[in-house]
Formats: C-alpha cells, sequence, structure tokens
C-alpha cells in the first residue's frame, strides 16, 4: 500500500462489512473463516471497495457472535489461525484494500481471564475492580441496585452466587447478555491493557478499528435512575471523550490508521462530539439507517448530520445495513413490519411475514437507490456484505437454529438478527451454494438463495451485483469534492448537488414518490433501474448539471 499517497483515505471511503462466519468456509465446518475470504480476495477487489471492516474474529465462546471477547489478542480457531490473519491482511494490502477490525471495549466474556478471575475470587473483591461490581437494594441486597435494562431485554444486572451457591447479594453489571460483564474503565488495569490491544493490532498491520458500543463505555457515577437530568446514565457520558483522546493519540502514532464509532444516538450534535479533531476519525451516522422510505425523512436524515460534522470539518459515515438490522430490501419493501418488545432498544425492523413479489421488487428498487444515493453524499460509505446482491431478509429461520440472544433473551418475542447474516450464496446450486463445498451452514439457507447468488449475478448485466460494481466504479470516476448543502425534498423527490475535482457539478435525485416526475436536465451519469425519459418512482440517478 502506498500510505503516503492518500493520508486521508477514510474521509471518502467505500467500506465493506464482513461478517466472517457468513462470508465463505474454507473448511468446510459450517462457518465461515479468514482463509475463506481471503479466497474471495477478486471478488473483494472487483468491487472497487477501499476497505474491508471485519466483525469480531476473536477467540470467543461466540453467545453474541464474538461481540463476547475472552481473549483480545488471539484469533479464534474456529476463523483460522494467527497465519490465516496475517495472510488475509497481507492479501487485502496487496489488492489496494485496507482492514479495520471491531473492538469490543465496553464489555468482555464472562469467558475472559479476568472475569474467571473475579468469579474465583470473592463478590466485591479486589480481581471486581475490573467490572462493575455492586451491592443489591432491598433485605440481603437481593434486588438489583436499580432499574437499568439490558439492551438485550430484561434487567442489566446479574446477582452472584457465594462459593456455597447461596445468593450473595452483589451483582455485575451487563448492558448487554450476562456472558458480557460490563468493563470498569474508572480502572487503570482496564485502560492501559486496552491501549496494548490497539497497538497490538496496529502494529499487525490493521489500518483501523471499529468501536462497539462507543457510548457506553464510562457509567455515571453512583449508577442512578434515568431521570431528567441524567436520561441516559450509561449512554455518552462526557467521560467517553478523554478515553478515545487518549486512544486517537495512539492512533497518531501511526501512519494513517483509523477509528471508527458505533455511537447510537438521536442528536447528531452529540454524534459530532465524538468527531473533534483530536478523538475518532469517523462514526456511523445511524440516522440513514432508521429513515423510513420518505424523502422528507430522508432530507433530515442527510442535512443534520451533515451540518453538524462539516462544522467541525468531520465527514459523515453513511450506511444502510449492518449484521444488527434487517435488509435494507425488507425493510424498503412496504411489508409490515414486526414491532420489537417494549423495553428492546435494538434495532429490529424485520418484516412480520413473507413479503409478496411486489413487495420484493419495491424493495430491491428502493434499495438500489438508496445505494446510488448514498454513493453521492459526502463522506465514507459502508456496504454490507450481501447488500451487493440485493439479499432480502430471511424470515424462515427454523427456532431449533436461532442463535441471537435477543431472540433467546426475550422467548422468540423479538426475531433478532440472524435472518442478516445468513451464509452468502456464492453458485446457484450446490448444498450450501458455494459457501463452501460441504453439506452444512451455521444459520440454515433459504431454498431459494441460489436465485441471489453471486454465480447468476454476474450473468445479468442488470443484476444488483453489476449494479453496485457500476455504482462504486462511477462513485470513483466522478471525484466528488466539498461537502453539500442543498438537499431538498419536493413532492416526494430528494434532490441535491455535488462539487467534482473535474470542476462540474453533478446532480442526485432520488423518487421516493408515488409518481413518476421528468428526468432532472442534463447528461444521465447512472441511474439505480435503467431511465428513458423520465424519472420512475423508486429510482435515484446522477446527472450532470
Ligand atoms: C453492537 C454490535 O454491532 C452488536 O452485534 C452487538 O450485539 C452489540 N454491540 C454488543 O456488543
Amino acid at each position: 500500500m502506498n500510505a503516503a499517497l492518500n493520508q486521508q483515505w477514510w474521509r471518502d471511503a467505500v467500506v465493506y462489512q464482513i461478517y466472517p462466519r457468513s462470508f465463505a468456509d474454507s473448511n468446510d465446518d459450517g462457518e465461515g473463516d479468514l482463509a475463506g475470504i481471503t479466497s474471495r480476495i477478486d471478488y473483494l477487489r472487483k468491487l472497487g471497495i477501499d476497505a474491508v471492516w471485519l466483525n469480531p474474529c476473536y477467540l470467543s465462546p461466540m453467545r453474541d457472535g464474538g461481540y463476547d471477547v475472552a481473549d483480545y489478542r488471539r484469533i479464534d480457531p474456529r476463523f483460522g489461525s494467527e497465519a490465516d490473519f496475517d495472510a488475509f491482511v497481507n492479501a487485502c494490502h496487496s489488492a489496494g484494500i485496507r482492514v479495520i477490525m471491531d473492538i469490543v471495549p465496553n464489555h468482555c466474556s464472562s469467558e475472559h481471564v479476568w472475569f474467571r478471575e473475579a468469579l474465583s475470587s470473592p463478590a466485591g473483591s479486589e480481581p471486581w475492580r475490573r467490572f462493575h461490581c455492586v451491592r443489591g437494594r432491598g433485605d440481603g441486597g437481593h434486588e438489583p441496585p436499580n432499574q437499568w435494562q439490558s439492551v438485550f431485554s430484561g434487567p442489566a444486572w446479574t446477582e452472584l452466587s457465594n462459593a456455597d451457591g447461596t445468593a450473595s447479594g452483589w451483582w455485575y453489571l451487563h448492558l448487554f447478555d450476562p456472558s458480557q460483564p460490563d468493563l470498569n474503565w474508572d480502572c487503570d488495569d482496564v485502560r492501559a491493557e486496552f491501549d496494548d490491544i490497539i497497538r497490538h493490532w496496529f502494529d499487525r498491520g490493521v489500518d483501523g478499528l471499529r468501536i462497539d458500543v462507543a457510548t457506553g463505555m464510562v457509567k455515571a457515577p453512583g449508577y442512578p435512575e434515568p431521570d431528567d437530568s441524567w436520561p441516559h446514565p450509561h449512554w455518552d457520558q462526557d467521560g467517553v471523550h478523554d478515553i478515545f483522546r487518549r486512544w486517537r493519540s495512539i492512533a497518531d502514532e501511526y501512519d494513517d490508521r483509523v477509528l471508527v464509532a458505533e455511537a447510537i444516538l438521536g442528536f447528531p450534535d452529540r454524534l459530532a462530539r465524538y468527531l473533534r479533531p483530536d478523538e475518532l476519525h469517523m462514526a456511523f451516522n445511524f440516522s440513514s439507517l432508521t429513515s423510513p422510505w420518505d424523502a422528507t425523512s430522508f432530507v433530515d436524515a442527510i442535512t443534520w448530520p451533515l451540518f453538524h460534522n462539516d462544522s467541525i470539518g468531520a465527514p459523515t459515515t453513511w450506511l444502510l445495513e449492518n449484521h444488527d438490522i434487517a435488509r435494507v430490501v425488507s425493510r424498503f419493501s412496504g411489508a409490515p413490519l414486526r414491532q420489537p418488545e417494549e423495553n428492546i432498544t435494538i434495532l429490529d425492523h424485520v418484516p412480520a411475514r413473507a413479503l409478496t413479489d411486489a413487495e420484493l421488487e419495491r424493495g430491491t428498487a428502493r434499495s438500489r437507490a438508496a445505494l446510488l444515493m448514498s454513493l453521492a453524499l459526502p463522506g465514507s460509505f459502508y456496504l454490507y456484505a450481501g447488500g451487493e446482491l440485493g439479499l432480502p431478509e430471511v424470515l424462515e429461520i427454523a427456532d431449533d437454529y436461532r442463535d441471537d440472544p435477543v431472540w433467546h433473551r426475550t422467548a422468540g418475542g423479538t426475531t433478532g438478527r440472524d435472518g442478516c447474516r445468513v451464509p452468502l450464496p456464492w453458485t446457484e446450486d450446490g448444498a450450501t451454494f458455494g459457501f463452501n463445498v460441504g453439506e452444512k451452514t451455521w444459520l440454515p439457507q433459504p431454498a431459494w438463495w441460489g436465485r441471489w447468488s453471486v454465480e447468476r449475478q454476474e450473468l445479468d448485466a442488470h443484476s444488483c451485483l453489476a449494479f453496485t460494481r457500476a455504482a462504486i466504479a462511477a462513485r470513483h470516476a466522478v471525484r466528488f469534492v466539498g461537502s453539500t448543502t442543498d438537499v431538498t425534498a419536493h413532492d416526494g423527490v430528494l434532490t441535491f448537488t455535488r462539487d467534482t475535482a473535474d470542476a462540474v457539478r453533478v446532480r442526485c435525485t432520488v423518487n421516493m414518490g408515488e409518481n413518476a416526475v421528468p428526468l432532472p436536465a442534463g447528461e444521465v451519469i447512472i441511474a439505480s433501474t435503467p431511465v428513458a425519459d423520465a424519472l420512475p418512482p423508486d429510482v435515484c440517478v446522477w446527472t450532470y448539471t
């Protein structure tokens, strides 16, 4: 890689998100692995992406898809060896693709050596300083310290047992599953350990880290109940910014390494605080991911993050789907969506029933339009693997196969995230559609999966895959520069313009309304669905103004 050429590569990168368990399986055990990804480097290169973001592949009991890390410096053997990891990074770099890993600092796994040590010590004793271990309320302390709820539903506290099995009256905090104890970031050991982990991966050649639950690491002192003065006592506390300043100074010890926040915040001004010049490089803008298919709503989802981020010179980071939310084809299909259970803050939005053919067609058209629109926006764009194929959410996963703790903790009340994590279809036929050459996959693939396969789409010039490649190539060719301040909606049509390095202006227009409208004047650069003399509903077009 010639890093010197583009130190600011992250500002407008197209990053491809790979869920390693579901991408490609080289050893036929049913789970994807690093060698599987490496074997598909040509596929990644042809997409035209600048970087990949790899979901966690560290040693883990996999209670939450690897977001429960038992050892932050080791690759889980299910994903391959340490050498497989290095080979993967080298192969990416040789192809001009950078690598972003996931780092999970809010919590570790209950199998992490620190938690095991704590568990084998009396509740509240010294080894517990690295966690949030608090005396409960009520007689004997058998009521949780406060009412905080886990993101995955139920109380965020679990009571510890004494050596003799009796309840201790001491509780530990887990904002997610009980197998994911929250780390105590007031503890110097925790801070020092993560400094070292970050250096470990940067030293191994990783180009960036995506920070899981970046808003949650610091808890309000005394664990207060939410109220008007502390609406979110465990989210977005000022103290997290000290941690990120410290991390930024570590990143700056290296050439062009980046830090990306997963920071789910309703307020773009709060999000921009994570992007101040001495903090993080990027932070996902989730408003674009949760917006319904509605031009006015998208104008808000685009304008406010741009306004706040532009004002401090930070880029805005766009995405349409990831491993935590139902596939965009299904979300935008118009089919009724399941309402998540009360108290679940996790994003859900899974269709309540199978899509009709018309809904599938509509969802696919909208997903292509949204992709083209996102690629025209200032900033970086993250494309979740399978998005380029237009994969819909898989609804028909039998209960026995469901893996997501959200499903289990709500006894099926919330569908969870398995339907967007199904192993990818590479070939039209075969027991696992080319995911491996064996018979099994960790989540079952539906019978219709081959229709969406890479093999089939490579033969079709109008496929989602062909379109995605063309759209990314068009973005590179057009060479957008600067931001945009003219995002507007009129009669269901959203439009904005961008300057380019070639001193010509490009207009992006998306018809989110119900009727066809005239095509904007000027030469068409690319359209999400071929257009003739009008812009039909659910189509996006780029034109020279
Ligand atoms: C966000 C991750 O994207 C999600 O998959 C995970 O369950 C939670 N953080 C907890 O780590």
